[in-house]
Parts: structure tokens; sequence; C-alpha cells
């Protein structure tokens, strides 16, 4: 589930800035979306120039994204660690950094990538900034356990609705062959135990919520840029 309310110009801003701070020899995330995408191009273009990367993809997309812009590639299991990951959000909190991933339905090897790296740089534009998260949480879950999961999440407080495909009969599947159950919860005042509840339901396999995971925030404006530091 997305919002696609924000300006390309926007996006572009936040996404190349993030690649901005890409230096030689770096092992980089390749975070998914529409805002990742300008920064995958970014990064292309300095890789044309001679700058040195590893990309880690997080995704389907990402992976064919950075093969056209000739970057180079290494699996997540290939490396130790990660410089750098650059990722986007449906919605994101300044004042904690916090943010709602998986509107691409990529947010758990998003999560893993982003677990994996020194920093973590969030890249929006300004529409997907809120006081409090409020968005939708995407779990993404493995299908036999989809009753159980939306119980679950009921019994949590939360509205569960399976994620529909936009181009195919019946539900998104993941990169990973599960399900994509979206959970309104209404504000969530307190992330972090929300993130435990989630983590504890069998089946989940990842949700997104990522809470004090980033280090700097690139948002994009109308005419210009803000940066945040974490
Ligand atoms: C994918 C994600 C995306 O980063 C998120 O949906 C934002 O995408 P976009 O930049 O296209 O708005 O979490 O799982």
């Amino acid at each position: 589930m997305k919002s696609t309310a924000g300006s390309d110009a926007a996006k572009q801003r936040a996404g190349e800035a993030a690649a901005e701070e890409v230096t030689d020899g770096m092992v980089v995330g390749l975070g998914t979306g529409s805002t990742t995408a300008y920064a995958i191009k970014a990064l292309g273009e300095r890789v044309d120039s001679g700058l040195d990367v590893a990309g880690v993809p997080t995704s389907f997309g990402a992976r064919q994204l950075a093969i056209d812009q000739g970057i180079d590639l290494v699996g997540l299991d290939e490396v130790d660690r990660i410089d750098l990951a650059i990722d986007g959000a449906d919605q994101f909190v300044v004042e904690t950094g916090d943010c709602i991933k998986g509107g691409g339905a990529a947010h758990t090897r998003e999560k893993i990538v982003a677990a994996a790296a020194d920093d973590f740089a969030v890249v929006v534009d300004e529409t997907k900034l809120a006081d409090e998260l409020e968005y939708p949480v995407a779990l993404e879950v493995i299908p036999a356990a989809q009753p159980g999961v939306e119980t679950a999440v009921e019994t949590a407080g939360g509205t569960p609705r399976l994620r529909q495909a936009a181009n195919k009969d019946g539900p998104v599947v993941t990169d990973n062959g599960n399900l994509v159950i979206d959970c309104a919860f209404g504000p969530i005042t307190d992330p972090k135990t929300v993130a435990l509840e989630l983590v504890e339901i069998p089946g989940v396999v990842e949700h997104g919520l990522f809470v004090g995971r980033t280090t700097t925030a690139y948002v994009g404006t109308e005419d210009g840029l803000n940066v945040h530091r974490y």
C-alpha cells in the first residue's frame, strides 16, 4: 500500500542528496521504491564517473534497477557489514527518526539490510512526514498463517487487510513468496511496544515498523531539502 502524493522533484532532491554521501569502496544497501530509485540512478551516474561501490539490493526491483545502472552487486549473505543503506519510507517522524515501511512489500529484506548497516539514510518527500506514526503497518506473513495472524492483529487492537495485487488476480506475493497484511492501528503512541507485539505473532516474518534505526533523513520539499541527523 503506497501513497503517491509526493512530487518527483522533492523525491529526486532527497534521493540524490543521500547518494552524494557514498564514497569510494563502500558497500551500499539499495532500498526499494520511487524515492530510492533516484538515489540508485544518481549512484549509477557516479559509478560511470569512476566511483567504486558494491550494492546490496533489498528487492527484485532494486536489483533490476541497479543492474540497469551498471552498479556492481553483492548478496546480503556475502557481506559482513554494510557501510550505508539508503531507503524510502511510507511515513516518517522527524522528531524520533522512526518510520513505517513496506509499501513496496520489501520491508523484510529492507530491515535486514538496515540492521547490517553502520548508517541508515531515509529518503522521503515532505508528504511522508507526520507527528505520530499512524500509517497501516505492513506485515509479511507466511501464507498458511494468514487467519491466525489476522486474529492476533485484531486482538492487539488493529484492523488487518490482506494486500491485493494491482496487476494480477489475488493477493500481493512478496519476493520471498509470502503474503502482506496491512494493519491499521490508528495513531501509534509507542512504536517500540507495538513492534515487539507484532514480532511475537507466529507466522509474521517481519513488520514495517523501523524504530531507532535512522541515522540521517533527507526530506525533499517543493523548493529545497532538509537534512536531519540522529
Ligand atoms: C518498500 C518501501 C518503500 O521504501 C516505501 O514504500 C516508500 O516508497 P516510495 O519512495 O515509492 O514512496 O518501504 O517496501
